[in-house]
């Protein structure tokens, strides 16, 4: 019987050099280690075998047994390796299917809006002044004539960090801060562009993160028509011209007089819709003097000079612009809004 196990590993081993293919090695498996397989056969014959002669027969059995499944397993995976490359090679190009385009990426439309905003007032001699999203309490309240405790924080909820004193930023205003001690006792025509941040529900009409686009002049004989003059002009070429714009009165803490500018829904021309609110009127900034404190905490005398800020949302412009009625699709990532609007 050993004898007889040494010639079936011996012709199991050349028959498994010739199968050339998986189907074959499959068919070898099935004759030589299948259920009815001729080495199953001869284990079955174990039992006729003398007790003294069953432990070393039924060794041997087992050895050639691991030996031939070493030995399937390998060539199927040599095989496998073949059948794969020859597939590949067969492979052929077809030349006359059109190619696959490229398809090329899109700005943001807050970033066109943002870009159509640094135009505009760069072309009025504005530089663009970069401040931190991180700011201090002092910077984002008081030094804007907002003490702890101003009931005018309330209009803006307030994102804080673990840090005392630290938080995100409600608005671009403490940058008129910055900007002012950068260049004191200079006059300074800037803007300032970047996220702003508010605890706020989340709706149509408001996100909590987003952009503004704080705006800061300071000079010796800047006056309000400094102000209308330079935002009427800037509405002109961001809405179009002769398009019907108000300047109502306001109030922020930070400049006095304020006034918020209006312009005339462009979805239903002034006759009122869902947009506007039924008013025929969209708010796009808020504006004003700047406070004689704020002049004073930038580091200027305002017996001497006097400014004008703004500060507008380039979302809620594009809104407008764009006619979208829902703000959250600014980062919803929507590829079909990202590819239709701006
Ligand atoms: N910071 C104000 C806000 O977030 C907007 C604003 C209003 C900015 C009037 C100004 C300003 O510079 O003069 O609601």
């Amino acid at each position: 019987m050993l004898e007889q196990l040494e010639h079936l590993r011996q012709e199991a081993e050349a028959a498994l050099a010739h199968a050339s293919t998986t189907e074959a090695t499959k068919a070898w498996h099935s004759e030589y280690l299948g259920r009815k397989g001729r080495l199953t056969a001869i284990l079955r014959n174990l039992a006729s075998l003398s007790p003294e002669e069953r432990p070393q027969v039924g060794r041997v059995a087992n050895e050639v047994k691991v030996a031939l499944e070493q030995a399937l397993e390998e060539r199927q995976a040599a095989l496998a390796q073949t059948e794969l490359s020859a597939a590949r090679s067969r492979q052929l190009v077809d030349m006359t299917l059109p190619g696959r385009p490229q398809t090329i990426g899109k700005l943001h439309p807050t970033t066109v809006t943002l870009r159509e905003i640094y135009a505009i007032f760069t072309a009025m001699g504005f530089q663009i002044f970069d401040s931190p999203e991180v700011e201090t309490d002092e910077y984002n309240f008081q030094l804007l004539n907002m003490p702890p405790g101003h009931p005018a924080r309330d209009m803006w909820d307030t994102f804080y960090t673990t840090a005392p004193d630290q938080l995100l930023r409600t608005h671009t205003s403490p940058g008129q801060i910055h900007a002012m001690r950068a260049y004191a006792p200079n006059p300074v025509r800037v803007i300032l562009p970047g996220k702003c941040y508010r605890y706020e529900q989340v709706t149509a009409r408001s996100e909590s993160m987003f952009y503004q686009v704080e705006g800061l002049a300071i000079g010796k004989r800047i006056t309000f028509s400094d102000l209308k003059g330079v935002l009427t002009n800037f509405a002109d070429q961001m809405y179009g011209e002769g398009r019907q714009m108000r300047f109502r009165k306001s109030y922020f803490p930070f400049t006095e007089p304020s006034v918020e500018l209006d312009i005339e829904c462009m979805l239903c021309g002034g006759k009122g819709c869902p947009i506007c609110k039924y008013t025929g009127w969209l708010e796009i900034l808020g504006a004003g003097m700047v406070h004689p404190i704020v002049l004073q905490n930038g580091g200027y005398d305002p017996t001497e000079f006097s400014g004008f800020a703004f500060g507008m949302g380039p979302e809620r412009i594009a809104l407008v612009k764009y006619g979208i009625d829902d703000i959250r699709y600014f980062y919803a990532n929507d590829v079909r809004f990202l590819e239709r609007v701006g």
